[in-house]
């Protein structure tokens, strides 16, 4: 579909490396909106096998007269791997690729944050504009700036934190988006309302049947509220000295159930669903926070068809050891992101252990 109006603009506000979030119908096309973005001669696309068939070729066509190639990875999380970034960067090699060259990521967050990467190692840090095709691209992995891979030691743990120069979020992808990867999207939206915009969440709950028909000037005001809001936390903490840490709300949980479910079970922004109701329990248990908050929360995420209970078979000391391993853990002690209220997430050091179990036990035995 061609471009039909002007695009919803939200700026990432990072000084003289602030770019813009176009978010719209039509903007694969807009070529001359996002080429205007390239500095150099020297462009490669990043792509998977899945999405490259359906949209890859509106994009190059907006790279006419420039020396161009694209670089395709197989579908799915294990092929965030360091060795197609390093097939990526001989691509580049090959490409004749100079300083003000600029990579393209079309995809998901899994082609983002690859891609991503690949520019910050490129030369020591290229130009490169995010072309999200999922809900999750959108509102969450293509802003902001981490990009990394996964390594058989676990998920991200190599990685950059690297800005792309532009975000083009063309809604008409999400036309082709499988139902269950949307619902994921929607989690993440969900997440940044349940963080730190409580008249948002009252918004969702009261869109959540447009959202579920996808219905277009809902789904473009909530993803544009959701980037709004963490272009917001990514200009004040951009490198996640503190509160940019809130946007994990539910992960540590999340995390430890994907790991568990070896990343086949659930989609990621399912273990932040269930993530985050789990992280409203424990809170509720901690006194931080009452019943009715975490309700209204499981009413939410089940009236957009997210699951709200532990995959069958959870175990619950297999849980919390892997959520020992969190990235956000000191020594010793569990690092939560847990709730006062819907809208004011907190970061919390030293949680017992014991009430953490509680949780996961009462998780894997009740199915509220
Ligand atoms: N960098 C960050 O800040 C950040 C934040 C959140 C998540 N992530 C990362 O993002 C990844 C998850 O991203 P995701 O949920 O987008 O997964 P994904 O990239 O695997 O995409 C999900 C599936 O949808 C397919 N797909 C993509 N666009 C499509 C389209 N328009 N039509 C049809 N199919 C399409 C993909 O091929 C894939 O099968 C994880 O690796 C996670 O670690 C990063």
């Amino acid at each position: 579909m061609m471009n039909n109006a002007t695009p919803h603009t939200i700026d990432v506000a990072l000084g003289e490396r602030s770019y813009p979030v176009w978010i719209g119908r039509g903007l694969l096309d807009d070529h001359a909106r996002w080429r205007a973005m390239l500095r150099g001669r020297h462009a490669l696309i990043i792509s998977n096998r899945t999405v490259a068939p359906l949209y890859l070729e509106r994009v190059a066509r907006g790279l006419d007269g420039l020396r161009w190639s694209s670089f395709l990875i197989d579908d799915g999380e294990a092929h965030k791997s360091f060795a197609n970034v390093g097939l990526a960067l001989d691509a580049l090699a090959t490409l004749g690729a100079t300083r003000d060259a600029c990579v393209i990521a079309l995809g998901g967050g899994v082609v983002g944050d690859l891609a991503g990467f690949t520019a910050a190692c490129w030369m020591r840090g290229i130009d490169f504009i995010q072309m999200p095709t999922t809900l999750l691209a959108m509102v969450d992995s293509s802003v902001g700036g981490k990009t990394g891979v996964n390594l058989p030691a676990g998920k991200n743990l190599a990685g950059a934190f690297h800005q792309p120069r532009a975000v083009v979020a063309d809604i008409d992808t999400l036309d082709s988006l499988p139902e269950r990867e949307y619902r994921a999207g929607i989690a993440e939206i969900i997440k940044g309302a349940a963080i730190g915009d409580a008249p948002f969440f009252t918004w969702l709950e009261q869109h959540a049947q447009a959202l579920n028909t996808r219905y277009e000037t809902a789904l473009v005001q909530a993803i544009a509220a959701k980037v709004r809001y963490k272009a917001g936390v990514v200009a004040r903490d951009e490198t996640e000295q503190g509160e940019r840490a809130l946007l994990n709300l539910g992960h540590t949980f999340g995390h430890a159930l994907e790991t568990a479910g070896h990343y086949t079970t659930l989609l990621h922004g399912e273990g932040v669903a269930i993530g985050m109701l789990l992280a409203a329990r424990l809170s509720e248990r901690l006194g931080m926070s009452g019943p009715a908050d975490t309700l209204r929360l499981e009413h939410l995420l089940k009236a957009v068809g997210l699951p709200t209970t532990v995959p069958a078979g959870s175990d619950p000391q297999q849980l919390l050891a892997l959520m020992r391993l969190d990235k956000k853990n000191t020594a010793g002690t569990l690092r939560l992101i847990l709730w006062r209220r819907i809208g004011q997430a907190e970061i919390v050091t030293g949680v017992n252990e014991a009430d953490v179990l509680a949780i996961l036990q009462k998780a894997t035995t009740e199915q509220r």
